[in-house]
């Protein structure tokens, strides 16, 4: 009988998306089919730690596992023949040997830990924007989502927007700052905005997520605030216009021929969502399928694989829209290359909702990361 294949779930990470990572791979966890995968479980501590995890499963989204692995670390250590415990403690160790060992000596404590496939549940800088991505690729291990590009141009609010545009998918008018324009021309961006937008317009770093450092500007006091504070995010900032829509999401799965899901509508107890009406108050509603004309739906459905495609994603992304509360226009706002994955994330509940109930979508998910990674072998011989 073929060994049960094993996948790493890594969740953590350095974002401001953390904690959200943390809840999400607890879900991802629990619905692994056993039957086919082992899984083993690596946490990125807020401080960038790589810590190897075996304890229980619901101590991940309180936080609890990482005096669990540090303790597991320590006693490691004190063990004459085990040190390698963390990822950057066992570098020196590989020095000399391929990527993917750095991989799996970290806090294997002499077990094998050989990997079939990673599955980076994990949000935000460093996590889905092609730089984990590109570690993967380096140590040749298959992994959940888009690739190095897809991740990247996902990340970026400001380029994800000129694909989009050369794809012909609608979407509402822009500006794109730099940190240093911010800082020595803030005249001159403002002018630039009252120019371009009406307000309120909305502001927001080309490279985050969960509504940190996005902000709604009503006059020309907020707009200097809201810019000032983007630009603390990242080193581009987009000034937006305003639409004002209803919120709605889509959900792609699959590499070269990606299927969309039904659509699902986001109802803010805030403002806008913005972080706090995302995970602190949950009182935001989601409503599957959104109340929407049929044509509408479809037409988003197929912006949604279209902005999957022009970005040259895999796997998974969740593409998130606006439609206009008075004209009915449907607006792209953009792409979450891993989006929210608890039980009750948008992602997941749109699929249950289209026939792929929770613990078949990791699964596919898994078999979409292995038929891409076979896909991407390339010759190195001439
Ligand atoms: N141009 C806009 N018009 C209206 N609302 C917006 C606009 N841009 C962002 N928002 C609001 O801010 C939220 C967060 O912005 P978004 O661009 O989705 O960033 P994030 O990647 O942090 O989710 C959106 O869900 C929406 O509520
Ligand atoms: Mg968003």
């Amino acid at each position: 009988m073929s060994r049960k294949k094993r996948v790493a779930v890594i969740f953590g990470g350095q974002s401001s998306e953390h904690e959200v990572s943390r809840r999400s791979a607890e879900s991802v966890i629990k619905n692994i089919n056993r039957q086919q995968y082992d899984v083993l479980m690596f946490g990125i501590t807020k401080d960038g730690r790589w810590l190897y995890y075996d304890g229980p499963v619901e101590k991940i989204s309180t936080g609890e596992w990482q005096e669990i692995a540090e303790a597991r670390i320590r006693l490691l250590k004190a063990s004459p023949d085990n040190s390698g415990a963390s990822l950057s403690k066992s570098l020196p160790a590989a020095a000399g040997t391929y990527a993917k060992d750095i991989f799996t000596s970290a806090g294997a404590g002499g077990e094998d830990h050989t990997i079939d496939v990673v599955f980076p549940v994990m949000h935000g800088c460093n996590a889905e924007d092609g730089t984990i991505q590109g570690f993967f690729e380096l140590a040749g291990i298959p992994y959940v989502g888009p690739g190095v590009l897809g991740s990247a141009l996902g990340m970026d609010k400001a380029f994800s927007k000129i694909i989009f545009e050369k794809e012909g998918l609608p979407q509402g008018r822009y500006l794109v700052f730099t940190r240093r324009q911010i800082s020595s021309h803030m005249d001159s961006v403002i002018r630039e905005v009252e120019r371009s937008l009406t307000y309120p317009c909305f502001v927001k770093p080309s490279n985050a997520g969960s509504s940190v450092g996005v902000s709604k500007a009503h006059d020309r006091e907020e707009l200097v605030k809201a810019v000032r504070l983007a630009a603390r995010y990242d080193r581009k900032v987009l000034a937006e216009e305003f639409i004002d829509g209803r919120e709605v999401e889509c959900a792609v799965l699959g590499n070269d021929d990606p299927i969309a899901s039904t659509v699902g509508e986001i109802i803010p107890c805030n403002e806008f969502y913005d972080y706090e009406a995302k995970y602190i108050h949950e009182d935001s509603k989601i409503v599957i399928p959104a109340d929407l004309p049929e044509e509408t739906i479809e037409e988003i459905r197929g912006y949604a694989v279209r902005a999957f495609r022009a970005l040259d994603c895999s796997g998974l992304s969740r593409v998130d829209f606006f439609v206009h509360r008075d004209t009915g226009k449907v607006y792209l706002n953009e792409i979450n290359t891993m989006p929210g994955f608890t039980s009750i994330s948008m992602y997941p509940k749109l699929w249950e909702a289209s026939g792929i109930p929770y613990g078949e979508l990791i699964g596919r998910l898994l078999d979409l990361a292995v038929e891409r990674f076979e896909e991407n072998r390339r010759d190195y011989e001439r």
